[in-house]
């Protein structure tokens, strides 16, 4: 019988999470600053900020996160609870070599991972582990800009050796690089790739041109690569895999013209970094997108051959939300800090952070890159940014996160019927933590509340939500139960 009913019984049910923004003890245990140990928080129209020095009586979000440095054990309970299979974290590379530049790795870093995955370990949860994500020692930004040098490739790839030597037995999955495409988009120049513009003011603008960051894309590419060859040599069992943000486009309607225009963004924003990731050479229309922008894209001649050995084992994306592309004018603009440009889509709902909610557009996504690859997929992030209300009795009701989630449960169910090789759910934030593009502690995800405002008061307390229970169930049934 090929006919796929639903979600495999080793599905991997998790959630996701990254260092920078939930760990904290950001000057413990020898750790070194990092890239986000420099941003302030920012708020619903303000993008997170970057100053140019730590002082004093600041609130730097990352520094303490949500504090789970000191709480991973009571937070590995209560992700066991929830009946997690899997869990997806970040290493900090900053715990492991504090400015990027030292010859021998950070021993008090190293063990904090050795005891976080022990920890999973006795749960028997699968750790799915981000080589890099959104976080680099920001001493190789001043040195060199990090992704801006061809130098960083040297060091993610001492980092990372250390990293897969050191945990080879403990896991076996592995992201290189957090939403490696993003770094296309002009705003994550700095959050992606640890880029300066060069600006002087006390607090910086994180814009950098594009063909800056085309560079820097390529360098994490090969990286990227490397990364991969080199794994499979450690431990010919490490499953690695890439991980990209699938910015899903519509043509907002069908205007043939609006038909190509969405497919050129899905290229130049998705495909491009894909295509090299899992084909091991860059497509067609890169190159003619190089050319018509006047991008010189250095690239030596040994990279052709890195990438092609090294694709990756399967694909990882996170998935928020849709755009549409319109040739017209005048329609109405995607509002809020929706990270992509396009066109409001009457059909969808929005949040309150702008972002507008697709679950369809998942199966369609899913659909999408299965046609193209045909190797395993994971969601690795989804979920609903919300304010919550933590009630006196401790709890939060938050039915409109469990709407979000069943809504892309069920299409990836539906997906799964279509004949996709969908392997892992995590949704993003499965425990509060600081939003990535504002800083704010407001921009919820989590199954379990954290006693945490914007400005960094609270008891770092933990809630389980309404959300808590009603994934629980979920996971139980196998995604039946929904
Ligand atoms: C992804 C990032 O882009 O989106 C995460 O990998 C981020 O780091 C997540 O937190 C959600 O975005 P935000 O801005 O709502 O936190």
């Amino acid at each position: 019988d090929m006919l796929t009913k639903g979600f495999p019984k080793d599905f991997l049910w998790g959630g996701a999470t990254a260092a920078n923004q939930f760990e904290g003890g950001w000057n413990e245990g020898g750790k070194g600053i990092s890239t986000t140990d420099m941003c302030l928080a920012g708020s619903r129209t303000i993008p997170k900020r970057l100053a140019k020095e730590i002082k004093e009586g600041v609130y730097y979000p990352s520094h303490n996160g949500i504090d789970f440095y000191h709480r991973y054990k009571e937070d590995i309970a209560l992700f066991a609870e929830m009946g997690f299979k899997s869990f997806r974290m970040s290493i900090a590379w900053t715990r492991i070599y504090p400015t990027g530049e030292e010859s021998e790795p950070n021993e008090e870093g190293l063990k904090f991972y050795d005891d976080v995955f022990d920890e999973l370990q006795k749960y028997g949860i699968e750790p799915i582990v981000t080589i890099s994500h959104y976080e680099y020692p920001y001493h190789l930004v001043e040195k060199f800009s990090c992704w801006k040098s061809r130098e960083m490739i040297d060091y993610y790839m001492k980092f990372t050796e250390t990293i897969f030597r050191r945990y080879k037995n403990k896991v076996k999955y592995w992201l290189t690089l957090n939403e490696i495409n993003t770094v296309a988009l002009a705003t994550s120049g700095y959050i992606g790739a640890g880029i300066l513009n060069g600006d002087e003011d006390e607090v910086m603008d994180m814009k950098v041109d594009p063909e800056t960051l085309y560079q820097a894309l390529h360098y994490m590419l090969v990286a990227s690569a490397k990364a991969v060859t080199l794994g499979h040599e450690i431990n010919p069992d490490f499953k690695i895999g890439s991980m990209e943000a699938y910015l899903t486009y519509y043509p907002y309607n069908c205007n043939p013209d609006d038909v190509l225009l969405a497919q050129k963004k899905d290229r130049e924003v998705n495909l491009i970094a894909g295509d090299v990731q899992i084909r091991g050479s860059y497509p067609g229309f890169a190159y003619r997108f190089f050319e018509e922008k006047g991008y010189d894209i250095k690239m030596e001649e040994e990279d052709f051959e890195i990438l092609k050995k090294g694709t990756v084992d399967f694909i990882s994306i996170s998935y928020y939300f849709s755009a549409t592309m319109s040739t017209q004018e005048g329609l109405g603009e995607a509002s809020g800090n929706m990270i992509v440009e396009g066109n409001v889509n009457p059909y969808l709902e929005t949040s309150e952070w702008g972002w507008q909610s697709d679950p369809k557009g998942l199966r369609w996504t899913l659909n999408h890159i299965w046609d193209r690859y045909q190797i395993p997929i994971m969601v690795v992030e989804n979920g609903l940014g919300a304010t919550d209300k933590l009630e006196a009795d401790g709890s939060v009701h938050d039915d409109y996160r469990i709407k979000y989630i069943r809504d892309h449960v069920i299409q990836m169910k539906e997906a799964i019927r279509d004949g996709v090789n969908l392997i892992a759910y995590t949704p993003w934030g499965c425990i509060d933590l600081i939003s990535g593009s504002t800083g704010e502690m407001d921009k919820r995800y989590g199954f379990i509340y954290v006693d945490l405002d914007n400005q960094g008061n609270g008891s770092f307390d933990r809630y389980k939500k309404d959300s808590f229970y009603w994934y629980k169930k979920v996971i139980a049934s196998n995604g039946e139960d929904l």
